[in-house]
């Protein structure tokens, strides 16, 4: 069965001074990506509810808010309770039981993530898994844009792609960090199904192509 890949423009790359237009001009884009940052789980400090809040009121396309925050169970829900689509939090900040979080989550009306940088292995999350949406595959060091793509994540992308395709998890995989016009092939190829990307959507002269360039290459290189 054919999966649809979505494109996660991240507003990390946009212009803060202007994000609501930052916003309109991702308008077919099927997530928009917000970065939360608190100087303490990651060394930036990028914006926090009210702006998504803002932004929320305005963007043509749900939200997808990735918190690099720590204390995740105390900020989290807010995000769920203004609308976000997707709300992830990070395996590394939670405190307590991620799955009770997953629950609040849910219960205030959005998808429910868990993102893993890196270095953090997949296999001790996969029970906490089975109670969350998505799972959010770090492909950098989270904390800024623009950073070259880790190959060395996809075998965690295969894993989570294998453990949905037989059934033993539901979750949209997503890759995050260095996705541009080359990477997102491999990336594909493995199994992911959201592709978050900063850079290669902001930086490039015409995003609404940046995003059909993306997509059309995701599609033709996802397996099956
Ligand atoms: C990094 C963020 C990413 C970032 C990706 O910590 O989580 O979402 O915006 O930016 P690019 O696509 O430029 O690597
Ligand atoms: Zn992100």
């Amino acid at each position: 069965m054919p999966r649809r890949p979505l494109i996660a423009p991240s507003l990390l790359s946009a212009d803060f001074a202007r994000l609501g237009e930052e916003a309109q001009r991702v308008a077919d884009a099927d997530w928009l990506h917000f970065d939360v940052m608190d100087a303490h789980f990651v060394p930036n400090l990028t914006f926090g509810l009210p702006v998504m809040q803002a932004v929320q009121a305005v963007s043509p396309v749900p939200l997808d808010c990735h918190l690099m925050i720590e204390a995740p169970e105390r900020w989290a829900p807010g995000y769920a309770e203004a609308g976000a689509r997707n709300v992830t939090v990070h395996a590394e900040a939670c405190t307590g039981d991620p799955r009770a979080l997953a629950r609040d989550l849910r219960a205030a009306g959005s998808l429910a993530g868990l993102a893993l940088k890196p270095g953090t292995d997949l296999d001790p999350y996969l029970d906490v898994l089975r109670g969350f949406d998505t799972l959010l595959v770090m492909t950098v060091e989270p904390g800024f844009g623009g950073q070259s793509f880790i190959a060395g994540t996809l075998p965690k992308v295969r894993r989570a792609r294998e453990l949905t395709d037989t059934g033993h998890l539901t979750l949209l995989v997503e890759v995050d960090g260095g996705i541009n016009a080359e990477t997102i092939e491999q990336a594909a190829e493995a199994g992911a199904d959201v592709f978050v990307a900063g850079s290669a959507v902001y930086g490039a002269d015409d995003p609404a192509r940046a995003i059909a360039a993306l997509r059309a290459t995701a599609t033709a290189a996802q397996p099956g």
